[in-house]
């Protein structure tokens, strides 16, 4: 039985859904009978959770090859779910990326990846997708956004990924302002460290603690919290952050090499 029945039958976009925590909450969603195309970049990866996301449910599942860092191809994935799915009820905005440099020596090139993928993808494709919503007088819109913008400042080495998250959640807090007159909820997500691919390369996360670390699975409990509030109340901005990892706290520790 289908723990909620309200979203059987609705539509939605999943970003980033070809592994870790977009991969988590496409099986969660399709498990409850929610129709979803998922985007991610690698065409070989993403055809994987396609087939096996398709083999233990009955909803629609489509793959788009897309790199949310091109406006051209979260076009073509808006187009896509219009047409295979005639509409969408649900964007999970979830595609990012991750690095960790002393700010002078992350490579220009970085700086852009981070910029266009984390912020940029994000806030084209709710632009591409929100008239679609407000004529429909509804959606939802839920973004993973990232448990280090609660670190002010933001922690060393993380200065750009974070503080792109924090221009991003300061973005999507002051939407959901303008699109609650429309019925359209926008969420913010802020996970602390979970243990997916993007974590795997820290710095100050040892091999043997990573079974410490949050799963996937704690997330999208987050998201179905999100998605299953009654009509009248939106959680703006949900916070899970690690409790049994002492080294991730408000001063992330930074092994200062350069120091002399
Ligand atoms: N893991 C954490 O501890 C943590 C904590 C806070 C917030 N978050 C946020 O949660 C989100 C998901 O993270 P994750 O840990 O699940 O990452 P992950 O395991 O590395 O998975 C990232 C997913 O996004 C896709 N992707 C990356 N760049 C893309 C692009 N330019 N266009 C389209 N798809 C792209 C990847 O597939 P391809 O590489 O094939 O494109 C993959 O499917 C990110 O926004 C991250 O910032 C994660």
């Amino acid at each position: 039985m289908n723990e909620y029945p309200l979203l059987k039958g609705k539509n939605a976009i999943i970003t980033g859904a070809s592994r870790g925590i977009g991969k988590a909450v496409a099986t969660r969603l399709a498990n409850e009978g929610v129709n979803v195309v998922l985007a991610a970049r690698t065409k070989e990866t993403l055809d994987e959770t396609v087939k096996e996301i398709t083999k233990q449910s009955s909803v629609k599942v489509r793959g788009v090859a897309c790199d949310v860092s091109k406006l051209e191809d979260l076009q073509k994935l808006v187009s896509v779910a219009m047409k295979e799915l005639g509409g969408i009820d649900i964007l999970i905005n979830n595609a990012g990326v991750s690095s960790q440099y002393p700010f002078e020596q992350q490579p220009l090139e970085d700086i852009e990846r981070l910029a266009h993928t984390n912020y940029l993808g994000y806030v084209r494709l709710i632009r591409l997708v929100i008239n679609h919503m407000i004529e429909k007088k509804g959606g939802a819109i839920i973004n993973m956004v990232s448990g280090s913008t609660m670190v002010d400042p933001v922690p060393r080495t993380f200065v750009t990924y974070s503080s792109l998250k924090v221009g991003l959640r300061a973005f999507l807090k002051g939407l959901f302002w303008e699109m609650r007159d429309h019925g359209i909820k926008i969420t913010s997500i802020l996970p602390g460290v979970v243990d997916t691919e993007l974590t795997d390369k820290l710095d100050n996360i040892a091999q043997e603690q990573r079974d410490r670390l949050m799963s996937p699975e704690t997330v999208v409990d987050m998201v179905m919290f999100a998605l299953s509030v009654p009509a009248n109340a939106c959680p703006l901005e949900l916070a899970v952050i690690n409790q049994r990892t002492p080294w991730t706290k408000p001063i992330i520790d930074y092994k200062q090499t350069q120091a002399k």
